[in-house]
């Protein structure tokens, strides 16, 4: 917490976005934000949010800045809700002011609410006066956006459902780390559209549990995969960690496909990347897809094929590509500088490492 010459206090935070290898998709609690199913993911060292929230007494709104744009409508209204949370676990009433900066299009099924719930819990506990642990802020990022408390951890983190236990779900369900063994993984992302969806996530999980005769079977299959990726993470081993995560996101949009009406993400360059994917590994190359809500892929492979990948990629449809490995979990921003040079409402750290 910091606090400047008029004694208001300020938290400034830094996160990353995560993609689920095994995924979330579907809330048996809309407004506790509880997963059916758990999920296992990966925060990535790209497209960071810096979010920096600063308390603004006697001011009778909150005022959200996006991007240097000020938000209005539902978006204003859901960071309000958050600080509401915010707000009441603190025991305090004032408005603030929040300053976000993403370096991930928004919207576009890239995970930018995962990193900016994660580094708005941050900065808000923060600026509150609240001092949560990595699980307690992971609970509270997780009313932002569930996705969100996944990223407060680096690496790989495990969702709980919050079921367990047997005890109280809404304080049982959080993200906890995952241990891997050292491997040589990376995450081609292809930015086949960067503008925002046309349904939300929000919304498309709530029509596809409610419609689609294929979702309680995928939900039930998430329990295997989720073992099964625990054993690939615990022995390093990038191709079936590749090929779990191909069939849980290749499943997830399966579910939607079968809702009434449904729901459709993929484009044509979805599918023509899906098609580079089944190339590359027809030439022996470790590559699968993973694809979230919206239309574009990312590419699991090692480390090493990157660049080839990237390649055929580019070949097979004309996109931004970005290639991300392993990354931090949320941190805060000393005086609101990050360590490594960045200050609030710039991009600190990479905001993309285009594939050359
Ligand atoms: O956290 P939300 O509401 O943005 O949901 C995101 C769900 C997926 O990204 C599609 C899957 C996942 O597990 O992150």
């Amino acid at each position: 917490m910091g606090t400047d010459d008029t004694g208001t206090t300020t938290g400034t935070a830094i996160a990353h976005p995560n993609i689920a290898l095994v995924k979330y998709w579907g809330k048996r609690d809309e407004d506790l934000i509880l997963p059916y199913a758990p999920s296992l993911s990966l925060t990535l060292d790209v497209f960071p949010t810096t979010t920096s929230v600063r308390l603004a007494p006697g001011a009778g709104a909150d005022t959200v800045v996006l991007d240097g744009a000020m938000a209005t409508g539902s978006t204003q209204q859901r960071v309000s809700d958050f600080l509401d949370l915010v707000r009441e676990r603190a025991g305090r009433s004032e408005r603030a002011v929040v300053e976000t900066r993403n370096t991930v299009p928004t919207g576009a099924g890239l995970a930018s609410s995962s990193s900016g719930f994660a580094a708005l819990a941050l900065a808000a506990s923060t600026a509150y006066g609240l001092t949560l642990d990595r699980v307690a802020l992971s609970r509270l990022a997780r009313r932002g956006s569930g996705s969100a408390c996944r990223s407060v951890w680096g690496g790989y983190a495990l969702w709980r459902t919050g079921e367990e236990e047997g005890g109280d779900p809404d304080l049982d369900s959080y993200a906890v780390p995952v241990l891997a063994a050292e491997m040589d993984l990376a995450l081609v992302i292809s930015i086949v559209e960067s503008g925002p969806k046309a349904v939300s996530s929000r919304e498309a999980m709530r029509h596809t549990v409610a419609t689609s005769p294929c979702y309680q079977s995928w939900a039930a299959s998430n329990g295997s995969d989720l073992d099964a990726m625990h054993l690939a993470l615990r022995r390093g081993d990038p191709e079936a960690v590749g090929e779990i995560a191909e069939r849980s996101a290749l499943g997830m949009h399966a579910t939607m496909l079968a809702a009434r009406p449904a729901v459709r993400y993929w484009t044509p360059a979805t599918l023509a990347v899906l098609d580079a994917v089944l190339r590359l590994r027809h030439d022996g190359v470790s590559a699968y897809a993973s694809i979230d809500a919206g239309p574009n892929v990312k590419v699991l492979c090692r480390g090493a094929d990157a660049a080839l990948v990237s390649d055929v990629v580019r070949e097979a449809t004309a996109c931004r590509l970005v290639v991300a490995r392993p990354g931090p979990g949320a941190r805060l921003l000393a005086d609101g500088r990050d360590p490594a040079g960045g200050v609030p409402g710039e991009a600190s750290g990479p905001a993309g490492r285009e594939a050359s």
